[in-house]
């Protein structure tokens, strides 16, 4: 496997396999459980257009500059900034952003695998037929029954675990491509059935008007923080993730056309997935502020009432767990990729530490439904999935898109930019540079300043 650390610009053999790859990274959980319950916690509608505003002047242009500093440093990301910043003579003090998103990676990935062992669970539950002709409330206390048994979660992220482990160990194209492929054009399917099943129940137009009329009196200053932080968490950003990607992306690969194709397709997903779910919630008269169980107190309930519903249920949560798992994959890409270069161990084993780490990490967040729900961080009342989800969408990520910018729009000679993105012209340099070196990073700071200021005086 040597050949993979140090060939990597033969990892992906065509470019459609890297947009292939890199859309696996960004559809994941985020889309079908993270977006519909913070939409939700954070009322809907206003929330919504600050996600979408966040994807375009944020996510587009940090996905451009994180594949291209992957392409430019052809390395781990943490390797890329040292090399990029050693040959254009500019402080390697830069590369922090490659180790923080490491860092960053070992605790999303710990909460991560957890919720997608509930969606394996979810799996079995549906084939099944256990939910067959279930109510709302009988699936409600189904999901409550399950989040309070620690084994049970814990068995089931152990096997989410294990076969990420699997994956990376094997190298990333295997098998990923094969899966994005089939996978993503079926959830797509499967949430048109369900959004049908919302016209015939009766919730449909009242989702689409809760996530798509701005009441702007509910958009709390924290709901726009969450808005920005999940911009950077559903496109993969502000960790390396997709910069450990662009390093094996072929020299031919047109940045600003994979960017597009990414964020669209991953917001497309969000919003469907989101319209299903609230014409649930609005259907059965559920709550939208849910939280983190919702996809698994609504979704069951629609493919219970269905003709064969249990065959599709088991179906779609087994194409989420795909998305979760070429997500996965990709978040322990930046501490693997680091690791096999400065090391001697092989990406296997590498693979088995990091997997290892991150799983007795994960036992905090299997705990926090449970054993631990009272365990809190002090102020802000977060449990330990909380903290970490928090941490890590609010803080790091942001935290890591800003320094991206940065980089891109401040450190690197602008020449090299430029070439690297083909922007020949004077007015496509001066709009670039005036996007990602001063709209994107004044943005980020604005909200992420704004937002920590006022939390600190507000907890004082
Ligand atoms: N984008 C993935 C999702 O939406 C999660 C992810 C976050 C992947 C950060 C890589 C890096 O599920």
């Amino acid at each position: 496997m040597s050949e993979q650390v140090t060939g990597r610009s033969d990892m992906w053999s065509n470019s459609f396999i890297f947009v292939l790859a890199a859309a696996g990274s960004a559809v994941g959980l985020g889309n079908i459980w993270k977006f519909p319950y913070i939409a939700g916690e954070n009322g809907g509608g206003a929330f919504v257009l600050v996600y979408l505003i966040c994807i375009a002047i944020i996510g587009i242009p940090v996905m451009v500059s994180e594949i291209m500093l992957g392409k430019l440093g052809r390395a781990s990301p943490i390797q890329a900034l040292l090399n990029l910043t050693r040959t254009h003579n500019r402080s390697t003090r830069w590369s922090i952003v490659g180790y923080m998103g490491v860092l960053t990676g070992f605790l999303i990935l710990s909460f991560y695998a957890v919720v997608a062992g509930w969606v394996c669970y979810y799996i079995l539950r549906l084939f099944t037929g256990e939910f067959t002709g279930a109510d709302a409330s009988t699936v409600g206390e189904a999901f409550g029954g399950f989040l309070a048994d620690p084994m049970q979660v814990l068995m089931w992220f152990s096997i989410f675990m294990v076969v990420t482990i699997f994956f990376v160990a094997r190298g990333v194209t295997r098998g990923l491509e094969l899966c994005v492929r089939f996978s993503m054009p079926a959830v797509f399917v499967l949430l048109l059935i369900l959004i049908g099943y919302g016209v015939h129940a009766g919730g449909f137009v009242e989702s689409v008007a809760f996530l798509f009329t701005p009441d702007f009196s509910k958009l709390t200053p924290q709901a726009i923080l969450i808005a920005l932080g999940h911009a950077f968490f559903t496109l993969s950003l502000g960790m390396g993730a997709i910069m450990a990607y662009g390093a094996y992306v072929p020299q031919s690969v047109s940045v600003g056309t994979t960017t597009f194709t990414i964020a669209i397709l991953d917001t497309v997903l969000a919003l469907l997935a989101g319209i299903a779910i609230f014409a649930i919630v609005f259907a059965y008269g559920l709550a939208p502020d849910a939280g983190p169980g919702l996809l698994f107190e609504t979704v069951p309930v629609a493919f219970g009432n269905l003709p064969g519903g249990a065959l599709f249920g088991g179906l779609f949560f087994l194409l989420v767990a795909l998305a979760a798992l070429t997500s996965a994959i990709s978040i322990s890409e930046p501490a693997i990729a680091y690791m096999t270069e400065r090391s001697k161990l092989s990406r296997a084993q590498v693979a088995l530490i990091i997997g290892g780490v991150c799983w007795i990490l994960g036992v905090g967040s299997v705990l926090s439904f449970n054993v631990w729900a009272d365990v809190k961080l002090a102020f802000f009342e977060w449990t330990f999935f909380d903290s970490l989800d928090k941490i890590t969408q609010l803080v790091l990520l942001p935290l890591g898109g800003l320094l991206i910018a940065l980089i891109v729009g401040h450190v690197l000679p602008k020449q090299v930019v430029y070439q690297e993105l083909g922007l020949l012209q004077e007015r496509a340099q001066n709009a670039w540079s005036i996007v990602v070196g001063f709209i994107t990073p004044i943005a980020v700071f604005l909200v992420f300043i704004i937002e920590v200021i006022r939390e600190v005086f507000t907890h004082l």
